[in-house]
């Protein structure tokens, strides 16, 4: 495990967008796993530059994403394949359908959870994998639980996380009761994985996540078996 322990988000920002350019620049055919949230969009405006400035070009990258609300169109705003498309996909110059998130729509779930597994291993895996972390420990949205999930599913959303996502919404009602998720076995399968982490409300949950017991109640803790994790993180709130 390496740790970058920052000085302020905007370091956090500027150490991910270097670690995913390096990668980018040494595998231009990378597969890259990406995340939501607000703590990866200051490292995907610094990739944004650096793909506009010539030094990362994104024409052979291939994206998975890791999680989709159910039940919200692609042009939602709310929807994280907007929230994609308009954080970094519009910016840069990757190929659109070469650009996966899974179909918070299908309407056979589970049929879109195997294909999302069965496309992961047909694109030979993924090379690095950005994970954000969520308040109770969740990665994607593989929320605390008795059991590590290993598959994408589809998941009920705990109430601590449609509480800390409404900020997003107009109201807490209009924030998804479910969400699909790559599961497990893809994140920890990734070759790398690169977890960011902003701020003093996320530092009782990294430090429980990294030297805690392994436990699927703290989802992120299984990256502690993770043979080449990189977690990039800051406590403080400026
Ligand atoms: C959502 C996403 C997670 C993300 C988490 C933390 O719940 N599904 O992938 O890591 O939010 O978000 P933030 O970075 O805004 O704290």
């Amino acid at each position: 495990m390496r740790i970058f322990k920052c000085k302020n988000y905007a370091e956090v920002s500027a150490k991910a967008a270097s670690i995913i350019a390096a990668q980018m620049i040494t595998k231009p055919n990378a597969v890259l796993g990406l995340a939501t949230g607000s703590t990866p969009v200051g490292a995907y405006k610094i990739l944004i530059e650096k793909c506009n400035n010539g030094e990362i070009d994104f024409s052979e990258i291939t994206t998975v994403n890791l999680d989709e609300y159910c039940g919200l169109t692609p042009d939602n705003d709310q929807s994280y394949r907007y929230f994609m498309n308009t954080n970094l996909f519009d910016h840069v110059n990757v190929r659109k359908e070469c650009t996966f998130v899974p179909d918070g729509l299908a309407e056979d779930a589970e049929a879109e959870s195997a294909a999302y597994d069965a496309r992961i291993v047909a694109l030979g895996g993924i090379d690095l994998q950005l994970l954000g972390i969520g308040g109770n420990g969740h990665i994607g949205f593989n929320e605390p639980a008795a059991a590590f999930d290993m598959a994408t599913h589809t998941v009920e959303l705990k109430e601590s996380t449609r509480q800390a996502n409404a900020r997003f919404f107009n109201s807490i009602d209009e924030v998804p009761t479910h969400a699909i998720t790559m599961g497990m076995r893809s994140i920890m399968q990734a070759k790398k994985v690169l977890l960011v982490a902003n701020g003093s409300k996320k530092a009782e949950i990294v430090e429980k996540a990294l030297y805690g017991p392994v436990t699927p109640e703290v989802p992120a803790s299984i990256l502690q078996l993770h043979p080449d994790l990189t977690v990039v993180y800051t406590e403080n709130d400026d």
